[in-house]
């Protein structure tokens, strides 16, 4: 299980099998950018691993492997046997300069892979997502598994989830265009408090995991919540460390939070 990650990810494997059995496979800062090395990967196998559960786009870096890399993993799951648990809620969303990848659906049939409409098209009220799976028998299961919890999604989410697809790129653009808009002012900003900050540029996702150089983010986030109404999230809460926070740059108003962010930052203790 990659670490840092949605918390939601993690906790549902721990869930099943336990928190012990659970090995976490680390990012890597590096200078400019996050990193994930197979190496790491493979010195964390063993042949009791099952199953290698992965996200790309990565909430919180923003990392995104290249083709060959996504390949190479793809290969490494065949050669250990492993099932692939592929959380692609963000597919889709890549940022200029970062060549795309395709699903791993389309690459391993060891793949199970999530996505939705939550984050590449924005809608996560409509609360419709997806699995995709190569095995027939698994996907029985699976589908005989929903028939016993909720039987079949709202039929007004299907409707409108319908719509929305056939207005993906459409959707997927204009949120594209809003996170490189975002993207730029918070790179402005990061440029101006380069001793408070380390900023790593997402290649894709809607989020930047960045270095905070206090000695609690959340004692922080807390006190900015009650003071600034302003919401920045520790990344202790994602498995990482309390010294990094997650930003989210895909929301209108990012400009606006930002500048309460730094006029309080000028008249902190922080400033300077
Ligand atoms: C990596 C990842 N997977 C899954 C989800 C869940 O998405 P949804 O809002 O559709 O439940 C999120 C939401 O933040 C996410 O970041």
């Amino acid at each position: 299980m990659l670490t840092p990650a949605y918390d939601a990810l993690v906790n549902l494997f721990e869930h099943v099998v336990g928190a012990e059995q659970v090995k976490r496979w680390a990012f890597r800062a590096a200078d400019s950018r996050w990193s994930l090395e197979l190496d790491d990967l493979r010195a964390l196998l063993s042949p009791a691993t099952r199953l290698l559960v992965v996200n790309f786009p990565h909430n919180p870096t923003g990392y995104l492997p290249s083709p060959e890399w996504q390949r190479e993993l793809a290969e490494l799951a065949e050669e250990h046997g492993l099932r692939l648990f592929c959380d692609e809620m963000y597919f889709g969303l890549v940022h200029a300069g970062t060549p795309p990848i395709p699903s791993m659906a389309d690459i391993s049939e060891r793949a199970v892979v999530l996505s939705g409409l939550s984050k590449t098209h924005g809608l996560p009220g409509l609360r419709c997502g997806w699995l995709v799976m190569a095995d027939e028998a698994d996907r029985h299961e699976v589908m005989n598994w929903k028939f016993y919890t909720s039987i079949c999604p709202p039929v007004a989410t299907e409707y409108l989830a319908r719509a929305a697809l056939r207005a993906a790129d459409l959707l997927t653009q204009r949120n594209l265009a809003r996170i490189a808009r975002n993207m730029q002012t918070a790179e402005a900003f990061f440029a101006r408090w380069p001793g408070l900050f380390e900023w790593r540029r997402p290649m894709a996702g809607s989020t930047a995991l960045v270095g905070f150089d206090v000695p609690s983010v959340s004692r922080l986030s807390r006190q900015l919540a009650a003071e600034e109404g302003l919401l920045i999230q520790s990344a202790a809460m994602l498995g990482s460390d309390d010294r990094h926070m997650r930003i989210g740059l895909g929301r209108d108003g990012f400009d606006t939070a930002l500048d309460r962010f730094e006029r309080w930052l000028e008249r902190s203790q922080l400033a300077g």
